[in-house]
């Protein structure tokens, strides 16, 4: 069976002329997602090019499976994190990293990733794999989750929450979204966005994996070839930035962002910076 995604990639047009695909190169889509973004790659490297893309989340293979049928041996799609690249075994003249989370698996996965339903508090982008957001804070000690709220949902009253957190379980776990939400005891949109966005970082690790993987895909690079990646809140963006300044060629002084036409069309786009640098050697 195939589906549709209802993903919309961001600075696609941005992306593709940074990297410059060309017929006879090999490029990587780190995050494939919805596809948009390895579509876009395979289109501007035709005749010959090749697109390997991965995802850590086996469910996003439905969306790789039009693309198998389409481009054939010219386009490959692989379950794995992006810091595993390496497996591969390939040298890429390109690559693409579009960190977050998907249209898809906030507003149809059921895995929790949105505080607007109700529904098991999960997480993980990998739901074969590790602790769910529900686990994690039965399991967490509440200085621990103090930090998780405090550091990456950039939130001054975490200790707070993670008190409320820890006198709540006494009585039962926080199994679901609305569970949390009750918590929280707020229904302000920016506030509970940014809860969210901390458990979703802390459950599937996501600062490390960039960490990890900015090097893992870079070492995949051949000399002069281009690493892209957009990101989406300023703790990505700071790991971003300083990687491309000191271990690439940059190629973008400052952060590109979305035009206002993209933002209209594409609200999410909002919030995204791309920066992109030449592997240099
Ligand atoms: C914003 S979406 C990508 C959208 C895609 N560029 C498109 O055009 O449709 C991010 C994707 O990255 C995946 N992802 C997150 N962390 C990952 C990691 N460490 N390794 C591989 N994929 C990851 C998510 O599962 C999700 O599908």
């Amino acid at each position: 069976m195939t589906e549709r995604s209802v993903h919309q990639s961001i600075l696609t047009e941005e992306i593709i002329g940074l990297i410059q695909p060309k017929s006879g190169g090999i490029y990587l889509d780190g995050t494939f997602g919805g596809g948009g973004h390895s579509h876009a790659l395979l289109e501007e490297c035709s005749p010959q090019g090749k697109v390997v893309a991965v995802d850590r989340d086996e469910s996003v293979m439905a969306f790789a499976k039009p693309l198998m049928e389409r481009y054939g041996r010219r386009f490959e799609f692989v379950v794995m994190r992006y810091d595993q690249v390496a497996k591969l075994g390939t040298s890429f003249d390109g690559a693409v990293l579009d960190l977050g989370l998907s249209s898809d698996q906030l507003d149809a996965s059921g895995r929790g990733f949105t505080y607007g339903r109700n529904e098991p508090l999960d997480m993980r982008f990998d739901s074969t794999k590790g602790q769910t957001a529900s686990q994690l804070l039965s399991q967490t000690n509440a200085q621990e989750l103090e930090r998780i709220f405090r550091e990456y949902g950039e939130d001054r009253h975490g200790g707070q929450l993670a008190r409320k957190i820890a006198s709540r379980r006494k009585i039962a776990p926080v199994r679901t979204t609305f569970d949390l939400v009750a918590i929280v005891g707020t229904t302000e949109p920016k506030v509970l966005s940014k809860i969210f966005q901390a458990l979703r970082i802390a459950v599937n690790d996501e600062l490390t994996r960039l960490k990890q993987g900015l090097t893992a895909v870079t070492e995949c690079l051949k000399p002069g070839g281009v690493l892209a990646v957009i990101s989406f809140h300023s703790l990505e963006d700071r790991i971003v930035k300083e990687f491309v300044r000191n271990s690439l060629e940059p190629l973008t002084k400052k952060p590109v962002i979305a035009t206002e036409h993209e933002i209209i069309n594409n609200p999410r786009a909002r919030s995204a910076k791309l920066r992109a640098g030449k592997k240099i050697g």
